[in-house]
């Protein structure tokens, strides 16, 4: 059956002419060949297979391609929080997988316990109580049940634009169109959704300033006022989810988390925060949900928490919500591994031990610095924002019309491929650039150098 043309997303599209043009010019036979046989035994899916290009090697920052070019991975799906391969992480899992291979459920093991108490430990307020799934599709789904057992409610609020994962209940509660349409769609009874803040293509119509901050006088965060609006209509929602920051990205405007944690309190509504992405340290905090000042009560990870050589996911709750003793959350096969909660447990320490959320705060602020000088330079570019390593360039046909450049958007990310940086694009026009927390100034600086001369080149 063939699918409707969708609108560009979550990621770059597999499908253009520019990428074809690209493996037209840049891959070798053998490449080919092995491009072949993998469309040959995958099923094909929007932003998979077919794939780009084949990958030999990931160590720290880079990735090999299979004709030996390497690129540095600015996407790195998230999980590359500290380098690919990260030596004393292989050594912990080696070690884990000598003593302890796996655990059957019904057994409390060592490193699953000790993973839950540090999570209970670096989450914010009184986020203590854990429950692991393999992926983060599955922690978003188990955030939800309980939700729904301890508020009695089953309605789930989330935004429009969001992803949450690509299962039928978080892909409900995704708000994209690759997700939401079609005979695949994920649709759940009881999800509602909202408009998401978005300044620099604020849903409600307002605009920002000169500089791209949203003018709160004007909007009077008609975005957060539009969730109480929605809360207090519905009258029995269990819960809203969603990310702090918008992996788009967009940050929130000023106070809108807290209203928005006002709003929630006031109707009896729970808080999620789906950090999958942004938490251990990606936006420079150890959780995206920091900057705000706002807790919320269920907090999702997963990506980086198994170091990019595991699967793990996590769901960490207030102590108080430990009410499902009765009830299936989510016991899955991988529940209590030892070996990948083993790689969570190193990669926290290796994150706390190396300093990496404040390198990411750090080379965050010069990235922004030059982005916003990039931006003096580059008509194209209309819009540059993010915090830590969680950074986007918007681009455009104009900045009157704010017309999205997604053609000038593909071509800077295959020029960029042949310089030797690797990113994706969302929304089609936003290059979206997430590096490892372990990024080096110079490294940063020579990306933007990169994306430069390619938007230059038009
Ligand atoms: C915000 C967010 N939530 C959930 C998920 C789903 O995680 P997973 O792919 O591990 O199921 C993702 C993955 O991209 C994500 O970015």
């Amino acid at each position: 059956m063939s699918m409707p043309a969708v609108s560009p997303s979550e990621s770059d599209s597999n499908l253009t002419p520019e990428r074809q043009r690209w493996q037209a010019r840049a891959l070798d036979d053998a490449t080919r060949a092995a491009l072949d046989a993998d469309a040959r035994a995958f099923l094909h899916q929007s932003v998979s297979t077919p794939c780009l290009d084949t990958v030999a090697k990931a160590e720290g920052i880079w990735l090999e391609d299979g004709q030996g070019r390497r690129l540095m991975d600015f996407h790195g799906n998230n999980v590359h929080h500290i380098g690919y391969g990260h030596p004393r992480l292989k050594a912990a899992i080696t070690a884990q997988m000598d003593a302890l291979p796996f655990a059957p459920r019904r057994f409390a093991c060592e490193p699953a316990t000790a993973l839950a108490e540090k999570l209970g430990q670096i989450t914010p307020g009184d986020l203590s109580k854990v429950l692991f799934t393999t992926g983060g599709s599955d922690a978003v789904e188990v955030a939800v049940k309980l939700a729904r057992i301890a508020t009695g409610r089953f309605k789930v609020l989330s935004f429009w634009d969001a992803f949450h994962g690509a299962g039928l209940g978080s892909g409900a509660l995704s708000g994209e169109m690759l997700f939401r349409s079609g005979p695949a769609a994920s649709l759940m009874p009881g999800t509602t959704h909202v408009a998401p803040f978005a300044c620099y293509r604020c849903p409600y119509g307002h605009d920002v300033d000169d500089d791209g901050r949203p003018d709160l006088d004007r909007c009077k965060l008609a975005c957060a006022k539009m969730v109480d609006y929605v809360l207090e209509r519905e009258g029995d929602v269990a819960a809203i989810i969603a990310e702090p920051a918008r992996a788009i990205p967009y940050l929130p405007p000023p106070g809108f988390w807290q209203q928005v944690r006002e709003a929630c309190d006031r109707h009896g509504v729970l808080l999620i925060f789906d950090e999958i992405p942004t938490g251990l340290g990606k936006t420079g905090r150890m959780f995206a949900s920091e900057h705000e000042n706002v807790t919320p009560d269920i907090l999702v990870l997963g990506k980086a928490l198994g170091g990019g050589i595991l699967p793990i996911a996590a769901v960490v709750a207030r102590s108080d919500l430990d009410v499902a003793g009765d009830w299936a959350l989510g016991h899955y096969t991988h529940e209590k591994n030892p070996v990948t909660t083993r790689a969570a447990l190193t990669t926290i320490e290796i994150i706390e031990d190396e300093g990496l959320v404040e390198n990411a705060a750090r080379i965050g602020e010069i990235a922004m610095a030059e982005l916003e000088a990039m931006k003096q330079r580059q008509p194209a570019i209309g819009d540059v924002r993010g915090r830590g390593l969680l950074l986007g360039i918007e681009l455009v046909e104009s900045r009157e019309t704010k017309a999205p450049a997604k053609d000038l958007a593909e071509r800077v990310l295959y020029r960029a491929l042949d310089a030797g940086l690797s990113f994706k694009t969302t929304m089609g026009n936003v290059l979206t650039l997430t590096p490892p927390l372990t990024v080096s100034e110079g490294q940063m600086l020579k990306a933007l150098a990169i994306i430069d001369r390619a938007i230059a080149e038009g």
